[in-house]
């Protein structure tokens, strides 16, 4: 433990492209001081120790010796749960970076050793963090802005072939999963944050254009417990890419498009307008002025509680989470919060592969499922199920 309370020492562990995210974040943030790195590549920790000022370490013991209290986990996913179980037996908090791991049995592995150990386990989904998505989960939570009815959530980008070009990617091997696991799994978190429990889903998974031995579109129908429905997309094959999430609710529509993360000004708050208020002025309450905006004024309890705009970057977590371990407080980003997230993926990639519809409660630990996204079927089981025509 750090002797100066006021300071939060922080080590990484692969120093690759996100960890320079990382890197940047903890750097600016007076209250933090990164201290050391380790990647298994020692050019790789050397580079980045001299970039960010950290002693090079050449083990996760060495790193953790340089009197340490958070590391940032920024290797591959495959990766995740070996070297997150070794940091909680060292006995030291970890900033995971997303997906958390690549099945759920790895992640009730994690679970495990973190209920064993002095540290506990946060993982990255920034944009959790971001002032907008902080606003919005805390009006839906209150009901201000109505329930949630009918949802929209979209992972558009664009992957060319050459991007499958180095070894571990487009291979379950190497990725553990789809882009649904590696790219939509953002807006699905969001989604899933800010509309509560998810019940059952349906999914279809297509490869359509890569060389890739998973889906590179994947499409979900998904039930709430508060009764609503949302249909969830990633696609690697969109040319005008976007991230996008819309939420209908009883009184309004909520929604951001962004791309790779999002400002306050990336929001929109459409609320319906009240009814009698319409009715007074004798407009019909059920249509619109034409032009996309309500017919009345209403109060907009939307900008009413806006705050300082803090974008969706990396810096937005990790501010909150040095605040909050500072402060001897958990952050709310735990991993037991991000796993009806990795439920939701895996049930996604049993629909698709079965056919079938999958509730949450069928992923148990003796679900296939549960231990590989591919179930354990062979790779012309999986084509077949894939393939569009
Ligand atoms: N939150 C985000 O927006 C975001 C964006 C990109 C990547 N990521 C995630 O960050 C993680 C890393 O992705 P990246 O793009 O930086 O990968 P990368 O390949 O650029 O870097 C990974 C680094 O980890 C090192 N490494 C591999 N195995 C290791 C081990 N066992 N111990 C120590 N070092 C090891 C590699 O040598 C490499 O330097 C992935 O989980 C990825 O999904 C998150």
């Amino acid at each position: 433990m750090s002797t100066d309370e006021q300071v939060l020492r922080v080590g990484l562990v692969g120093c690759g492209g996100i960890a320079r995210s990382h890197g940047r974040a903890y750097t600016a943030n007076p209250r933090a001081r990164l201290v050391a790195a380790h990647d298994v590549d020692p050019a790789a920790t050397k580079k980045f120790a001299e970039e960010f000022g950290t002693a090079p370490c050449d083990s996760l013991a060495d790193l953790v010796a340089q009197d340490v209290q958070l590391v940032s986990v920024c290797t591959p996913p495959g990766t995740h749960t070996a070297t997150t179980i070794a940091l909680l037996e060292l006995g030291v908090s970890v900033l995971l970076e997303k997906p958390p791991t690549v099945n759920l049995a790895d992640m009730d592995l994690i679970a495990q050793a973190e209920q064993a150990s002095a540290g506990s386990v946060y993982v990255v989904f920034q944009h959790r963090h971001g002032s907008a998505a902080k606003r919005a989960h805390r009006l839906l939570a209150q009901g201000a802005l109505g329930a949630p009815q009918v949802a929209v959530c979209e992972t558009l980008w664009y992957r060319p072939e050459s991007y499958f070009d180095p070894d571990w990617r487009g291979n379950w091997a190497g990725e553990g999963g789809g882009p649904t696991l590696g790219h939509g799994i953002h807006q699905i978190d969001l989604l899933l944050h800010l509309m509560g429990e998810w019940t059952t889903l349906d999914a279809r998974a297509a490869r359509i254009a890569r060389p890739v031995e998973f889906e590179d579109v994947s499409m979900a129908a998904v039930s709430f417990a508060n009764g609503a429905v949302a249909s969830v997309t990633t696609s690697l094959l969109s040319p005008r890419e976007t991230s996008r999430i819309r939420i209908d609710t009883t009184g309004g529509t909520l929604e951001v498009n962004h791309l790779y993360g999002y400002a306050d000004a990336d929001w929109s708050w459409f609320p319906l307008p009240d009814a009698q208020t319409l009715a007074a002025n004798g407009v019909d309450p059920g249509r619109s002025s034409g032009d996309g905006t309500p017919a009345t004024a209403v109060t907009d309890v939307w900008q009413a509680a806006a705050e300082t705009d803090v974008p969706s970057a990396h810096a937005a977590q990790i501010d909150e989470l040095v605040d909050d371990l500072l402060a001897g407080r958990s952050h709310p980003t735990t991993l037991a919060s991000t796993r009806p997230t990795m439920e939701f993926v895996t049930a996604l990639y049993a629909s698709a592969l079965e056919g079938a519809t999958i509730a949450r409660a069928d992923l148990t630990p003796d679900q296939a499922f549960y231990r590989h996204l591919h179930g354990g079927l062979s790779a012309q089981r999986v084509s077949d199920r894939m393939r569009t025509v």
